[in-house]
Order: structure tokens, then C-alpha cells, then sequence
């Protein structure tokens, strides 16, 4: 039976767990915190609740800590070819397209499982990949699938299931890339386990989208049944997070009951049969992004930012988002606690060439865009 806890504790406990991990306990869970953290106390070797949660709440944790405390505190239920709908979709229509549109360029896919539990989520990715791709060889692959409960992503690098994980999946489908053990358990075949990367990652802590935590440039993202524990704002930041971890024209799938405009207004919902994706549009179809005539008030302006000199080198760098999230970050009570800032002599080269590469491109969409546009606009000579 939990002990009693204080209504004021349990509010400071409930705000400690908002901020850390992004976990939302409201009032009318609270009964199920208690639980949750008596339990969890034996680890830290603690026997008394009211004692254990002031200690939790005192002072930062260490990523250890946070580490035991997700292992008690979220819930990692999951299945083979959960929603089968959305595997639909990614099997007939989604990854086809993107590998047409790729195979004649760099042969490249890269998709990321956010909050991937057990890993049945990124492993049935990976077995639609394989039925649309059965020798991808040729290509370079990335299936990244990351949690914050490192216990249960031990089980996933196992790739061992009982019967309850298979309860979506095709019968076929088992058949074809799972073989059965002596125990009765139920391992996925060697070439699949081995498309997916696992790792630690807190989606409310960790800094992403980043080359060197390979967070970047994605084309689709899965993040089902994660964001709808946590408070509204963070589900919104999180979001918003992951759309930038995306390339333009990239997926992302959330849970059915998590499809929301208010925590997604950036993205453009796409109807599949029985399924709902969100979508990064590409930046043609993105008319206000691309050319914003009220930002521009004359053909004169227009002339001079073509033809004129840039902006220094360091202002340009200043003004980008990537050195702006990097700033944000650097004063956040996050990095004070953690010591990440020991990561910035790696972090700051790939920051550098990640910003050269996107800068010289958009410089060359941008002189073709603005040529473009002032072909449009009158002159004196026509109006
Ligand atoms: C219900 S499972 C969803 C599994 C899978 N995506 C699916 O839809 O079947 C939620 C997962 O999110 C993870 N999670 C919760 N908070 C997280 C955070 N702040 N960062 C990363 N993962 C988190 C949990 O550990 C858990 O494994």
C-alpha cells in the first residue's frame, strides 16, 4: 500500500517529471505516480517515499538516474505492425515513392523510430522496407530507433518475442522473418536485427536534430504513442523538433489518437486509406516560405539583395536557426545540468558544414528565385 504523500510534494514531483522528461501527471494520476515511485525507490535504495521524492527533486539528476526513473515511469507497450493501416500505406505508396525519387541520386534512406519500446515499431519498418526494397545493398540504409528506457532497449537489441508482440503482424509475415526457438519465443531473422541501430535518446532533454546524435535529415519519422504522455507545450516543442529533423518532402507518423493541428500546425496532414500521415511539404509547395513579397518592399530591394553584397559571413551565421537553437541551448537550465558543453569541439564542425551546405543552397534557390519574381514585378518601362 503506498504511504502518504502531501498534495504539495506530489505537485512538485508531477512538475519536476513535466520539465525532465516530458511526462504528464495530472492530478487524477497521481494515485498511479505513488505507485509507480514506491516501486522505483527500491532502486535508489530508499525506504521512505516522502524522503525519496524531496532527494528526486532537489537538485539535476544524472542521466543514470533519469535512466532508472523512465524504466518505472513510462509505459512501453507496443506490437508488430501496430495501426496495420499506416503499414499499409508505407509498404504501397510511401517508401515506393521515395525510393523512385531517389534511385537515380544518391541511393539513401533514413528513418527514425522516436520512442521505439521493445523495437517491434522499427523493426516492422524495416520488414516494409524489405518487401519494397528486397536488395537494398545498393542503398545506405539507416534505421535509427531510440528510447529513454535503456532496459527496454536492451530486450529490443535481443530481437526476442513472445506470442502477445505478434498480435498485428500478419501470419505471413511471421512466418517469413521470425523463426521459432525452443523456448517458445519467436526471433526476427539476422538480416533484419541488423537494419536497425538502437539508442538512448530523451526526447525532451537531448539536442536534435543534429549530424553527430544522427537526429538529421530524415525521411520519415515514427513517433507513435509517445507524445500524447506528455503536457500539450511539450508535445508542441517536440514537434515542432521533429519537423526540423526531417528534409523537406519528409514523413512523419504519430499515433491515430495523437493526430492534432494544435501540436502539429506545421505539417500538412495526407490522407492514405484508413490512415492519416503528417507531411514536411517540399519547398516548392511552399509558396509563403519561399518568396515572402511582404518582406520585400521594392523592385529596388529586390535588385540589391540579388546583386548586392551579402550579409557578413558572421551575421549570416548569427541569424541561423541551427546557431540559434545551439544559443538557446547553451543557456538552458538542460545544459547547465548535464555536461554537454564538453561535446562542443565535436558538435561545432558539424554545426559549421552543416550550415555551409544548407547556405550555398539556399543561396542559389533564393538568386533563382528572386530573378524570377522581379521578371514578374512592373518597371517603369512596362507599367
Ligand atoms: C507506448 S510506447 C510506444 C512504442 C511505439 N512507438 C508504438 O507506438 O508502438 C512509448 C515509448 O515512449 C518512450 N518515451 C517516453 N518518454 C520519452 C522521452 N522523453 N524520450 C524518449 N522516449 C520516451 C517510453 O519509454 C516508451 O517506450
Amino acid at each position: 500500500m503506498p504511504a502518504e504523500i502531501s498534495r504539495e510534494t506530489l505537485a512538485r514531483l508531477s512538475e519536476y517529471l513535466k520539465t525532465q522528461m516530458g511526462l504528464y501527471f495530472p492530478e487524477n494520476r497521481w494515485d498511479d505516480l505513488r505507485r509507480k515511485m514506491s516501486q522505483a525507490m527500491k532502486d535508489f535504495d530508499y525506504q521512505d517515499l516522502s524522503g525519496f521524492i524531496e532527494w528526486l527533486v532537489s537538485s539535476p539528476r544524472s542521466r543514470r538516474e533519469i535512466e532508472i526513473l523512465a524504466s518505472h515511469l513510462t509505459i512501453s507497450e507496443t506490437y508488430f505492425w501496430r495501426e496495420p493501416r499506416v503499414f499499409e500505406a508505407l509498404v504501397e505508396q510511401i517508401l515506393p515513392e521515395l525510393i523512385r525519387a531517389r534511385e537515380k541520386g544518391e541511393r539513401r534512406l533514413r528513418i527514425w523510430s522516436a520512442g521505439c519500446a521493445t523495437g517491434e515499431e522499427p523493426y516492422s519498418i524495416a520488414i516494409a522496407l524489405r518487401r519494397v526494397l528486397p536488395v537494398p545493398e545498393d542503398w545506405r540504409i539507416t534505421i535509427m530507433a531510440t528510447d529513454i528506457n535503456p532496459g527496454i532497449l536492451r530486450r529490443a537489441t535481443a530481437g526476442l518475442y513472445g506470442q502477445w508482440s505478434f498480435r498485428g503482424l500478419p501470419k505471413r509475415l511471421k512466418e517469413e522473418y521470425f523463426h521459432r526457438k525452443e523456448d517458445g519465443r519467436f526471433e526476427i531473422l539476422p538480416e533484419i536485427r541488423k537494419m536497425v541501430t538502437f539508442a538512448y535518446l530523451n526526447l525532451v532533454e537531448d539536442l536534435y536534430p543534429l549530424p553527430l546524435n544522427n537526429t538529421n535529415a530524415m525521411d520519415l519519422i515514427f513517433c507513435r504513442n509517445v507524445l500524447m504522455y506528455f503536457t500539450p507545450e511539450r508535445a508542441v516543442q517536440v514537434g515542432q523538433r521533429l519537423y526540423n529533423s526531417l528534409v523537406d518532402g519528409g514523413w512523419l507518423m504519430v499515433g491515430a489518437s495523437e493526430l492534432s493541428q494544435f501540436t502539429f500546425p506545421q505539417f500538412t496532414s495526407v490522407h492514405f486509406p484508413g490512415a492519416i500521415v503528417y507531411r514536411r511539404e517540399t519547398r516548392e509547395s511552399r509558396p509563403a516560405e519561399v518568396f515572402r513579397l511582404e518582406e520585400i518592399s521594392s523592385p529596388t530591394e529586390i535588385v540589391q539583395q540579388e546583386g548586392g553584397d551579402p550579409p557578413p559571413m558572421w551575421e549570416r551565421w548569427r541569424r541561423h536557426p541551427l546557431c540559434a537553437k545551439a544559443h538557446e541551448y547553451r543557456w538552458s537550465r538542460a545544459h547547465r545540468q548535464s555536461r554537454s558543453h564538453l561535446l562542443w569541439p565535436w558538435i561545432a564542425p558539424c554545426l559549421a558544414v552543416t550550415w555551409l551546405r544548407r547556405s550555398s543552397s539556399r543561396a542559389k534557390r533564393q538568386r533563382v528565385t528572386l530573378r524570377s519574381v522581379s521578371e514578374r514585378l512592373p518597371t517603369k518601362a512596362n507599367s
